[in-house]
């Protein structure tokens, strides 16, 4: 009768490993992030009508739809969204809240070469004032401001140290992955959501260095 809760005992530390490990946050491949509605049958991911502010970062791999219209996405990093979604056929952007500064470029470039996005002659800028309704696919460099000012070369400055000791902990991150090779596919993916958090936190850092010299 005895080995019932040292059986419990046993799974209970096992968890606790898995937790300190960081394996217990990690989702499961394939789940549904809290804010979108998944359909694996149908490749399709909603994430609509939610306010969100950045792509949830653990879209399932089996995305082939995906739409995020009606957030307030102010940017998005494409290349990051397309290696984690090799499925990806289509995207729907619309109705958001595009900021048409320098932080957009790639988004842009991506867009006017892109033949997966839905409708994106109709994303309009949100801000600056100067772009608002401006079509995104009719921005060219010369309007996205890109140049940094003097003043904030110490900020930016700041911002590598910043970034160098975020790429060292993904460094870290990724060693500690490799020891645990066993589950490569659900490694892989951590990978891949770790790299794209990562890009999200640049083009957040991206976003206040802007707002700092404004
Ligand atoms: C989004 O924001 C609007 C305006 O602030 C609000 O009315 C709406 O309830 C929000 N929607 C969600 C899903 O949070
Ligand atoms: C960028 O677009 C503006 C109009 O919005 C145009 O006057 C300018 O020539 C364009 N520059 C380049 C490099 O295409």
């Amino acid at each position: 009768m005895g080995s019932a809760p040292r059986g419990s005992r046993r799974a209970a530390l096992g968890l606790l490993l898995q937790v300190l490990l960081g394996w217990g946050s990690a989702q499961q491949p394939g789940s549904c992030p809290a804010p979108c509605e998944c359909s694996e049958a149908a490749r399709t991911v909603k994430c609509v009508n939610r306010n969100l502010t950045a792509v949830p970062p653990d879209l399932p791999p089996y995305t082939r739809l995906l739409f995020l219209t009606g957030n307030r996405l102010a940017s998005l990093p494409p290349g990051a969204l397309l290696s984690l979604l090799p499925a990806l056929r289509r995207i729907s952007l619309g109705h958001n809240t595009w900021v048409c500064d320098c932080c957009i470029e790639h988004l842009v470039s991506w867009l006017k070469e892109s033949d997966q996005v839905e409708g994106k002659g109709a994303l309009k800028c949100s801000y600056p004032d100067k772009m608002q309704d401006k079509a995104l696919v009719k921005t060219n460099s010369s309007d996205l401001d890109c140049s940094v000012p003097v003043d904030i070369q110490s900020q930016l400055q700041t911002s590598y140290v910043f970034l160098g000791i975020v790429l060292a902990l993904i460094g870290a991150i990724f060693l500690l992955v490799l020891f645990h090779r066993e589950d490569s596919k659900q490694n892989k993916r951590t990978e891949a959501n770790a790299r794209f958090s990562l890009i999200t936190k640049i083009l957040q850092d991206c976003k206040q260095i802007k707002i700092k010299i404004t």
